[in-house]
């Protein structure tokens, strides 16, 4: 596995996000030794850079990545985000300097680990100035229970500020070949001041694999059941998309996530995706993408793709984006 740097953080090109495995989707949380078998897998085959949040589960995905890593921690980077679970009793977001240091003991007890190597604020707080907060992550940089920080679907103007208290080494926001939103301002701010990028759900939340052609396979607590780009006719109009990229695919001897990673990974240095699973066999399938070469032509019409129909988040969700 090749591996690229988020500011001065070296990470494997591909990581894995362990979300999935406890909140969100189908079947999350049934089989958690699947999960940790998968994500102990991921280890040994250096997709090491793995992906949670307190507010997953609440908390019980940190708890099964901290499982997970028992006795390995040394090998991997461990990167969890805070912000969405308020420790101060506020309600909504809360970035406050007040709620972070509660929020941190807990993700560091529960990870099983004195240290955090990569620590992001999920969505900006529009209440806390994204300078106490990062004044507040710089604290905890300074006492070790911080490596690097990182910030989640953050406007470019609040990432300069943000950079300008403490170096950010990572934006983790969603980036895939149907959401294409950071490379209007956020990828060239982060290719300026030299920050990476973490595309989150870069399998397009496991539309873009081809495997999801009607919800009849999700259970109907699933989260994509109420998400635009999966409902009604937006979800028949972007099997167009899926169907454009099988056939590379298909030119290629890849796979459909395969060519998604891969597209990405063409973007340049300092993007690492981190593709979610479950399963062993489409974890060793996503991290081989990392040896995956898409020739200009290929490149070209993926870029040219039938624009997804439907936002990629419901509102109130759109709103607490780009902020
Ligand atoms: N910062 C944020 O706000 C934010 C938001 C969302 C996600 N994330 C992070 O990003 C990570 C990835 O995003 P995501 O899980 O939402 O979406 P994703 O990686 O685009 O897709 C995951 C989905 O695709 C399926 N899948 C994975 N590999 C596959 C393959 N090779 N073939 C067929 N299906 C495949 C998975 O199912 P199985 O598990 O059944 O294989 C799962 O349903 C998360 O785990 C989380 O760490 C961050």
């Amino acid at each position: 596995m090749q591996s690229t740097s988020l500011g001065r953080l070296d990470v494997p090109r591909i990581g894995l996000g362990v979300m999935g495995m406890s909140a969100y989707y189908t079947g999350a949380g049934r089989d958690g030794a699947e999960s940790i078998r998968t994500i102990r897998r991921a280890v040994d085959l250096g997709v090491t850079h793995l992906d949670t949040a307190e507010v997953y589960g609440p908390y019980v995905n940190e708890e099964l990545l901290g499982r997970a890593i028992k006795g390995r921690r040394d090998e991997v980077v461990l990167a969890t985000k805070f912000g969405l679970v308020s420790h101060t009793g506020r309600p909504g977001p809360d970035s406050t300097p007040a709620s972070i240091h509660t929020a941190v003991d807990g993700s560091l007890r529960r990870l099983g680990t004195d240290r955090i190597d990569l620590y992001y604020q999920h969505r900006v707080d529009p209440n806390t100035p994204i300078e106490e907060t990062v004044g507040a992550l710089r604290d905890l940089v300074e006492a070790g229970k911080v490596l690097h920080i990182g910030l989640s679907e953050a406007a470019a103007t609040t990432v300069r500020r943000a950079h300008a208290v403490h170096p950010v080494a990572a934006v983790q926001s969603e980036y895939s070949l149907w959401t294409r939103d950071p490379e209007a301002e956020v990828l060239p701010t982060l290719r300026e001041l030299g920050i990476g990028l973490v595309p989150y759900a870069p399998l397009g939340h496991g539309f873009l694999t081809g495997d999801i052609r009607t919800l009849d396979g999700l259970d109907a607590a699933d989260w994509r059941r109420s998400n635009p780009r999966f409902t009604g006719d937006n979800l028949t109009r972007n099997l167009r998309i899926v169907d454009q990229v099988r056939e590379v695919a298909d030119e290629v001897g890849a796979t459909p996530a395969q060519v998604a990673l891969a597209w990405l990974l063409a973007q340049g240095d300092g993007i690492a995706p981190i593709p979610g699973t479950k399963r062993i066999d489409r974890l060793e399938e996503n991290s081989a993408a990392d040896g995956i070469r898409l020739t200009p032509g290929q490149i070209a019409r993926l870029n040219n793709l039938t624009p997804a129909s439907g936002e990629r988040h419901a509102e109130p969700d759109m709103a607490a984006v780009d902020q």
